[in-house]
């Protein structure tokens, strides 16, 4: 698989390096110059003043209880002789706000714009606020800076999703009077994508679908959108579908049915609508996990002080809460494909034992609620039982956590497995893959102890997917990223040889900058959509050919009837064995070829030696079905020829 590397992984790292330097400013909420300035003739302005006609109209006062009075104002400007005035102010939080839902559309991103100052020196904040679908407000500080002076805030990002409303941006800080000047929201540029390389989903068409993880923020841009329909034919929402997300803790409150959690879809809409529209099956994530669970799920009457509730309570609304869960996704999203789904997530510590009985408190605690509600880990059963009573029918239920290498964890899966297996009700291992490259020669976990725990899942009789990928290095240099390619590469060559037991391989994240571990670059695109090196050496020596549009390219042994292939010409001798192209190597570039020829063999030629070589099966009966069979188990080292 490295045939191309090293030629294919300086061309990545250039891209890397230029991104890297353009975003030294800082992700959060900031477009690079660099992108703006290449894309500034396709950014559609929502809303521009710079208040020379004196109109405020598009502004308000935040609620009833702000004092602040808007007006156009000759006190300070930057252009022109008007700026907005916010004056009255009584609270650090009043001042004044723009109204983004009912100009911009959900689920896009755009960039705001807007000049500022105090009247004398103080701290102004710009911020968005929305409210959720139960109308609680959120609020995100997108910047602040201090001056006595003018003060420019530049393509600050916001977008919004589907499910909220009464968005806003709005600028607060001190009670001085605050002014605006040149204001402007604009429709964030569509950063291309790279079309002319190779599409990971159709690279291991073959093997197994790839997909990634997302956020709703993280989907807004369109190039994002665009980077995930090239590449990827699985998606998991990165936090939508999980307890603490669609829970509808009011709505049961007024129920007054403590044993029937009631759940409220709503902020998943903007990534199942996406999925739905573009027929991306779906790894849903997750049902029953010690984190992102709120404790008052635990507790009598949903209290957060309220007493913690029984095993028997616990029982009646993890079942129900599943059912529910199901039941929203089958009626609300009937055409969407929940091919996989995470039952249970991280319940085994790395030795091996349950976790801490205990409330999940900050993020990032190891306790678990389920323990201290069960006194151990006989939760997973129960919630595999349910799982597969109200799961659709072609959902497959998985087990999922992260050092799924460590021997004591590896043990107890193992085991939970066999006993699930006994019964019926589990049908896959989740790998996270969470994994750390470091220097390379040190990573953690090394290649050889991955491969250990794949074998060790793949030998189950169980399917195997490798659902949160994602590998850090520990800087952005040529060294680090060359470590990790290397690293990526030797991890899909495991994933090829172990690929009939493996049916998805989903990464964590889309690109370097949007990734949870953002400051450890550890995907395969960096924030300006370019691709990282790693991505070339997953994809170098597969000798990619685009499979025919029109016929499914499958592993099995279906006739394929569209092609019939002349007996080879007896004069030439084999030369290597498998070797379709010719190039001196048995690969998978080999299986791609011969199989597409035999589909297609219109588009797709192969030389008269290539065919002698890949008539692997019956030697002179011609290239068939059986020798591209035969090749891949070869590639495989699952036979020898
Ligand atoms: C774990 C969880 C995921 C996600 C990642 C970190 O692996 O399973 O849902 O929270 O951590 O982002």
């Amino acid at each position: 698989m490295k045939n191309s590397l090293a030629k294919k992984a300086i061309t990545g790292f250039l891209a890397a390096t230029m991104f890297c330097t353009a975003s030294v400013s800082g992700f959060a909420g900031v477009a690079t110059p660099e992108l703006l300035k290449a894309n500034a003739e396709e950014q559609k302005v929502i809303y521009s003043t710079d208040f020379e006609d004196q109109d405020v109209s598009a502004f308000d006062k935040r609620g009833e209880n702000d004092t602040t009075v808007l007006s156009a104002s000759t006190d300070y400007a930057t252009s022109g002789e008007y700026a907005l005035c916010a004056s009255g102010r009584s609270e650090s939080w009043n001042g004044p706000a723009f109204r983004l839902d009912d100009k911009c559309e959900p689920g896009t991103e755009y960039y705001v714009n807007a000049k500022v100052r105090g009247k004398y020196y103080s701290q102004i904040t710009c911020s968005y606020q929305y409210s959720d679908s139960s109308g609680d407000p959120h609020y995100v500080n997108l910047t602040n800076g201090s001056s006595g002076d003018w003060l420019e805030f530049k393509n600050l990002k916001v977008s919004f999703s589907d499910d909220v409303k009464d968005v806003y941006v709005y600028f607060e800080g001190g009670t001085d009077d605050i002014y605006i000047d040149d204001f402007s929201v604009v429709e964030a540029p569509v950063i291309p994508i790279e079309t002319d390389i190779p599409s990971l989903k159709n690279v291991y068409a073959d093997y197994f679908k790839v997909g990634t993880a997302t956020t709703t923020m993280e989907l807004a841009p369109k190039s994002t959108k665009n980077l995930i329909l090239k590449h990827c034919n699985s998606l998991t929402l990165g936090n939508e579908l999980k307890p603490d997300a669609i829970i509808d803790k009011d709505a049961t409150i007024e129920s007054g049915d403590f044993d029937n959690p009631l759940v409220n879809l709503s902020s998943v809409r903007t990534i199942l609508n996406f999925a739905k529209a573009n027929n991306i099956p779906v790894r849903g994530h997750v049902l029953v996990w010690h984190s992102q669970t709120p404790d008052w799920f635990f507790k009598e009457e949903f209290a957060d002080d309220g007493e913690w509730v029984s095993k028997e309570t616990m029982l009646k609304r993890m079942e129900n809460y599943i059912k529910n869960v199901f039941t929203a996704l089958k009626e609300e999203y009937p055409t969407v494909d929940f091919y996989a789904y995470d039952v249970v997530n991280e319940a085994w510590t790395d030795q091996g034992t349950p976790r801490q009985p205990g409330q999940q408190g900050s993020s990032g605690s190891e306790q678990s609620a389920w323990v201290k509600v069960f006194g151990d880990n006989s939760f997973i059963d129960y919630a595999f039982e349910y799982a597969r009573k109200y799961a659709p029918e072609g959902t497959k239920l998985f087990y999922n956590d992260y050092n799924e290498y460590m021997t004591g964890k590896m043990d107890a899966i193992v085991e939970m497995a066999n006993r699930l297996k006994e019964k019926g009700l589990i049908d896959g291992i989740g790998m996270q893959s969470h994994l750390d490259v470091r220097q390379g020669n040190d990573a953690f976990p090394s290649i050889q102890m991955y491969e250990n725990a794949l074998k060790t899942y793949t030998s189950l009789g169980l399917d195997v997917q490798i659902t949160e990928l994602d590998a850090t290095v520990q800087s952005n240099s040529e060294s680090s990223f060359e470590a990790q390619a290397k690293y990526y590469s030797d991890l899909f060559d495991l994933y090829v040889k172990y690929a009939d037991k493996i049916s998805a391989v989903v990464f964590w994240g889309t690109k370097d900058d949007t990734s949870w571990r953002a400051s450890q670059y550890p995907l395969f695109f960096n924030g300006d959509y370019t691709a990282k090196p790693c991505f070339y050496s997953i994809v170098d020596g597969i000798d990619y050919v685009e499979p025919p549009v029109t016929e499914p390219v499958t592993t099995t042994t279906a006739p394929v009837t569209t092609t019939t292939t002349p007996a080879t010409t007896p004069s030439l001798e084999v030369t290597v064995k498998g070797d379709a192209n010719c190039d001196g190597a048995t690969d998978v570039a080999d299986v791609v070829l011969a199989k597409c020829y035999l589909i297609n063999g219109t588009s797709y030629s192969i030389t008269e030696q290539g065919k002698v070589n890949a008539d692997v099966v019956g030697e002179g009966n011609g290239l068939e079905i059986q020798d591209v069979i035969a090749i891949q188990k070869l590639v495989l080292k699952l036979i020898e020829l």
